[in-house]
């Protein structure tokens, strides 16, 4: 594994989003989250905002066991709040294909939110097949795999502190 972004890179970039939604939220945000891999963004995150912040969680899959979308999304969890009247913030981890948040977005607009916009601690905008707009982007990286600080390969690495790039031999 290679390191991309060291932690101490991320929280320094976390800390500038969440002044970010500072400002532009001055009335408190809803944060939420996609299970897993947007965890430790949320909770880093959630904690650089100031602000009255509500949390929720909801779980969408598009991928198998493997790097590359099965193309099919499902909902593997729901809200336990509602967001209608809310500023929902949506709080992904990476955005590759677009199209777990092209379809989120779909789903919760249905909600009648306030606002409706997207934090992305990742962006492979090379990779994209639907179109999805994020507000704010932590980082725009190259078209590579990455794990670490809540993104998996198999459900392992997700711990690991930094981004880091899974090199061919190890997949
Ligand atoms: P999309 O629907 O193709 O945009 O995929 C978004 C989801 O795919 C993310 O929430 C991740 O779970 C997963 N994903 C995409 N690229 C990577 C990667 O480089 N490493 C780990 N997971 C990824
Ligand atoms: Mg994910």
């Amino acid at each position: 594994m290679r390191v991309l972004l060291p932690a101490e890179t991320i929280q320094a970039r976390v800390r500038e989003l969440g002044s970010e939604i500072d400002r532009d939220y001055p009335d408190g945000v809803h944060l939420i989250a996609i299970l897993k891999g947007a965890c430790f963004f949320l909770a880093d995150l959630a904690r650089a905002v100031t602000r009255p912040a509500k949390i929720d969680f909801i779980g969408i899959s598009s991928y198998g066991k493997g790097k590359t979308s099965s193309g099919e999304v499902k909902l593997t969890k729901d809200l336990d709040l509602s967001i209608e009247g809310a500023d929902v913030l949506i709080v992904e981890d990476i955005i590759d294909s677009g199209i777990t948040l092209n379809y989120l977005v779909h789903v919760l607009d249905q909600r009648r939110p306030r606002s409706l916009r997207i934090a992305a601690l990742l962006d492979k905008p090379s990779r994209r097949l639907r179109p999805v707009e994020a507000a704010y982007v932590g980082f725009v990286i190259p078209d590579e795999f990455v794990v670490g600080y809540g993104l998996d390969f198999a459900e392992m690495f997700r711990n690991v502190p930094d981004v880091c790039v899974l090199e061919e031999s190890q997949a």
